[in-house]
């Protein structure tokens, strides 16, 4: 049976070194680290994790601002919020939540976003800067999933990576994260010809594309570590919602060397890792 990354506790490891970091700013330099995190309408799921964004940002010692807005605010409205926050000297980091109501334009939102405090590393010039290995704001899910597989592995040069999916948020992230770590890198997708026979391929099979159990045990190649980002809300066999990953895990589990599961495996380092982007952002921003 495979190892079981256990993300939850290595996200706290990681709160914890956030949460003394921020001490060492107070300390020495009077300096209190802010993340700004703006929610625009009233998703279900959004709203929790901007509940929880808040509550593990002030545990860590930081500042929280919540900008909750209705879901009829107008791209005028949301562009003003995010220009107070650019210039706001007490906001080293801001998040706006995805996805936006539909009649709002998230590129330009994103892009609005001053560039060194955009703690999700979405804006194109931190996009840009990632891609051509220079100094960014990386995204945290994929971040998270490579400081999990940095651990397990140590090096990652010349591993043989598959990741599922080619989303903005994770998947062409991921693979950027994993070239740099020089990985061999295959990003397939909903489109890729024989996916199982490419996913049997991997030494490192990172899956993020949102379909409840899409990656079975018998495409994981003996040994393989498995880093699954999906978090899909199912219907259990008792009638009750279940939180479900991109992968079997039970029958991929008896296959490979390692693997997340989910709940506690990749969700976890995802707040964690948000953390720590505003404490880089604060940090560079005071020198
Ligand atoms: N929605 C789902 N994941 C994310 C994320 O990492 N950042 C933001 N801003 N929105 C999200």
């Amino acid at each position: 049976m495979a190892q079981v990354i256990d993300g939850k506790a290595f996200a706290a490891k990681l709160r914890e070194k956030v949460a003394a970091e921020v001490a060492k700013l107070k300390a020495d330099h009077g300096i209190t680290p802010g993340l700004a995190v703006v929610l625009v309408g009233e998703d279900p799921a959004s709203s929790v994790y901007v509940r929880s964004k808040g509550k593990q940002t002030v545990e860590a010692g930081m500042k929280s601002f919540e900008h909750k807005l209705s879901a009829e605010t107008s791209e005028e409205e949301l562009l003003a919020l995010v220009k107070r926050l650019n210039e706001d000297p007490e906001v080293h980091g801001i998040l706006v939540q995805l996805p936006l109501p539909k009649h709002l334009n998230s590129d330009l939102v994103i892009n609005s976003i001053d560039p060194a405090k955009d703690v999700d590393g979405f804006h194109i010039s931190n996009v840009g800067l990632l891609g051509t290995g220079q100094k960014s704001m990386v995204p945290c899910t994929p971040l998270g999933c490579l400081l999990l597989l940095r651990d397990l592995h140590g090096s990652l040069a010349g591993k043989d990576a598959v990741v599922i999916g080619r989303s903005n948020i994770v998947g062409k992230p991921m693979a950027q994260l994993l070239l740099g770590d020089s990985a061999t890198v295959t990003i397939a997708h909903s489109k890729t010809k024989d996916l199982p026979s490419v996913v049997r391929r991997a030494d490192i099979v990172v899956a993020a594309v949102g379909r409840p159990k899409m990656v079975l045990g018998d495409w994981i190649k003996s040994g393989a570590t498995v880093i699954d980002v999906g978090i899909n809300r199912t219907t259990g066999p008792n009638g009750k919602d279940v939180l479900v990953g991109d992968v079997d895990y039970d029958s991929a589990a008896q296959v490979a060397g390692a693997i997340t599961p989910v709940p506690g495996g990749v969700g976890p380092m995802t707040i964690a890792c948000l953390l720590a982007n505003t404490v880089t952002a604060c940090c560079r921003a005071n020198g």
